[in-house]
Formats: C-alpha cells, structure tokens, sequence
C-alpha cells in the first residue's frame, strides 16, 4: 500500500565476515538517503551480528539488523543454537524466522516456527515470518492452502496486540536463488490478498499493522512491479542486496515505481 511505510532489505545467507558486514553497512549508510516512510533492514551471518549491531546502534540511521534464524527456548542444551535472549543482548531488532532454505535444508516444522515466533515477539523483536510453497505444492494447485496452513500455524494465539512486531514474506520457493523462476505480480498479486485476508481471520483489524514483503529473484529490473502490488508493503532480497550499489539501485527501483 503506497501510504504505508516501505520495508526494504536483504538476507545475506551464509556469506560475509564481520568485517565484510560493517564494511556493507557504513557503506550502504552512506549512500543511501534516510527518508522518511522508509524502513530498511539487512540480515547477516550470526557471526557478523555483534559488529553490524553495534555500528547501528552508533548511527541515527534507524536500520533495523536481522537474525537469520534463532532457537524458542531462552537457553539449555542446544548445541550450535542461539537464542532470543543472546539476539536481544546485542540489539538485534529483527528475527527471520522460517526462511525457506531453513524450512527446506534444515527440515523447520510449522509447530517449532510457531514456538521461535512466541519467543521473539517476548524478546521485544520484529519477526520477519517467511510463507511460501514449493514448486511442487503450485503445480498441485494448493499455493493458497499451503501459504494459509504456514500462517495459521506459525502464529497460532500471537495475540493482535503484538501484531506491529510480525512481518509476513511471502517467498515462492520456486522462484527463490540461482535456480528460481522469476514470478510475476499476477503469480503474487492472488497470495498477498489471501495473506492479509487471513491475517485479518487472525488479528481482525489489526492485520493492517502487518507488512507484507515479497522475495524471490527481486532484482533492480523486477522490484518495480512487485512493489505496486497493491497488498505488498516491502521487498526481501537475497543476491540482488548482496552489494551497496545493487541494493541501493533495487531499493530506488522499488521507491520510484511507487511514487
Ligand atoms: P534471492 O533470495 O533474491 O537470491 O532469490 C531471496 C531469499 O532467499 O530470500
């Protein structure tokens, strides 16, 4: 929706140093104008979050950092886990939870999803929930029930008072990474409407403090037309943010299609 904020931003998956990280994030500061109605994010490795957080913290910027993925329980033995408790001690304002490579790969259930998105929004976080079916889901014709099945699930008794703290990205894994099928606003345009609808079944009129982004092959040529479908609020980007000046040409692709 035009007159709402704009949430833009990238997931750097497994790649970048600390180093690399801060190095991304001064630059990007200085290249990109802070505007109002503009929120921006990035996400990076766990281990570059201590360093990116901390140059956030130290600039009047406002971008929020992001975690890729985070355990539910406050801590106990969990071996190679974080938890909300260590993300909230370094600042860190936002959680992606349920990215499809964590869902696919690493074999996520709904029901743990649901229970990562509980400790999050107690944390004090932005939950940046990822939806999305499979190629395989789509060619059975069930992209709306999976997607519905996702929401229902993940944010199972969120309580619509904490609905300024969810963000939905509706990411078709099919057109997700190198091998993705770039999709078009007529394949998004039907999903975004259905997210919303059953947000609303959720959190009733509160469902319009929920961002609801796109991902999947985004790029400076493409974001134009995803960021005008009318229920999209944002952009997740995965390769196409992973240089300052391809996240700054996307980002302002994006921002003038919709002005
Ligand atoms: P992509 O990744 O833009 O490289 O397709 C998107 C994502 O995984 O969120």
């Amino acid at each position: 929706m035009a007159n709402r904020q704009f949430v833009f931003g990238t997931n750097f998956k497994m790649n970048q140093t600390p180093q690399e990280s801060v190095e991304f994030y001064r630059r990007l500061i200085g290249s990109t104008p802070i505007r109002p109605g503009i929120q921006l994010y990035v996400v990076p490795p766990v281990t570059s979050l201590a360093a990116v957080a901390a140059a956030a913290a130290a600039d009047p910027a406002n971008v929020w950092v992001g975690a890729q993925n985070m355990h539910w329980a406050a801590d106990g033995a969990f071996t190679g886990e974080i938890s909300a408790r260590m993300l909230q001690a370094l600042q860190v304002d936002l959680v992606l939870i349920g990215h499809a490579e964590r869902r696919g790969l690493f074999n996520e259930q709904d029901v743990e999803l649901n229970k990562k998105v509980h400790a999050a929004i107690e944390a004090g976080m932005q939950v940046l929930l990822c939806v999305g079916e499979t190629g395989e889901e789509r060619a059975f014709g069930v992209s709306a029930e999976t997607v519905a099945k996702q929401l229902k699930i993940d944010l199972h008794q969120v309580n619509p008072a904490s609905a300024a703290q969810i963000l939905v990205a509706y990411e078709p894994v099919w057109s997700i990474g190198t091998g993705g099928i770039p999709a078009t606003p007529d394949d998004i345009a039907p999903i975004a409407s259905l997210i919303r609808e059953t947000l609303r079944t959720m959190f009733g009129d509160s469902c319009r403090m929920v961002p609801i982004l796109y991902g999947g092959s985004v790029n400076a040529e493409n974001a134009g037309s995803f960021a005008t479908i009318p229920e999209i609020d944002g952009l997740l980007v995965g390769r196409a943010g992973w240089t300052v000046e391809s996240y700054t040409k996307t980002l302002e692709a994006a921002l003038s299609a919709r002005l």
